[in-house]
């Protein structure tokens, strides 16, 4: 019998992963495009100003092509086969035409990017999608190939399609990279609970069992 090392959490977040291996042949359409979107444009943020936007480019298209091209190398080898790759930005500066300066504060603006992703990543597996966030690519490039206005940072990336399995693989599957797959099938580690969350002080732990 399997043990149960860690509290039960609803399957929608315990089935999240970021694979490698994306199937090559996925498309998504403009409804799922825009489920996921939607799952993005209804989580909260500092006030609700909701001080993201994305750059969307869909395998085959101009846009996918331009993001592509600013992939480091690493994220090259998995990134393409998604269906799509979605950059994320955020407000760090008053847009011109705002007589009231923008926002009262931009130090909260990376957290709503990243809470906008989070809801977008549960709607993808609850789509029977998944998302592969990244950090590496030429965000230079993407501000300049985008037209992205000096008041947006380009700060992270999210590829989204359909998870290839290992079982669907076969050895004429395209852009299968070793690597990846060995990635993929590498254990998936989280720091213990107790490492995580605090009681009275900084460091000390709360005592509520499981977390290993
Ligand atoms: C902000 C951010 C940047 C990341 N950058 C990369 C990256 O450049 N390349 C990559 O392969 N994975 C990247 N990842 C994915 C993480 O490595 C991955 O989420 C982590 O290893 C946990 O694995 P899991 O998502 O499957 O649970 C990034 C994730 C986040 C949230």
């Amino acid at each position: 019998m399997a043990r149960v090392t860690t509290p039960p959490i609803d399957p929608l977040l315990r089935d999240r992963r970021s694979p490698s291996v994306f199937d090559p042949t996925h498309t998504l359409d403009d409804s799922q495009l825009a489920s996921l979107l939607e799952a993005a444009r209804w989580s909260p943020s500092w006030g609700n100003t909701q001080p993201w936007r994305f750059l969307v480019g869909r395998r085959g298209d101009a846009s996918h092509a331009r993001i592509v091209a600013a992939l480091s190398r690493g994220n090259r080898q998995w990134a393409p086969a998604a269906s799509a790759i979605l950059i994320g930005l955020r407000q760090v500066g008053a847009e011109p035409d705002d007589p009231k300066g923008g926002l009262r504060t931009y130090d909260y603006t990376a957290y709503d990017l990243g809470q906008s992703a989070a809801h977008l990543s549960v709607q993808a597996v609850s789509m029977g999608l998944a998302v592969h966030q990244f950090g590496g690519f030429d965000h230079d490039a993407i501000a300049a190939g985008f037209a992205v206005p000096p008041q947006w940072e380009v700060l992270s990336g999210i590829a989204v399609g359909r998870w290839l399995p290992s079982a669907e693989r076969t050895t004429d599957s395209p852009d299968v990279d070793q690597a990846n797959v060995e990635r993929e099938e590498r254990p998936r580690k989280r720091r213990p609970l107790d490492q995580l969350a605090f009681a009275e002080r900084f460091g000390e732990p709360l005592r509520v069992g499981h977390g290993e």
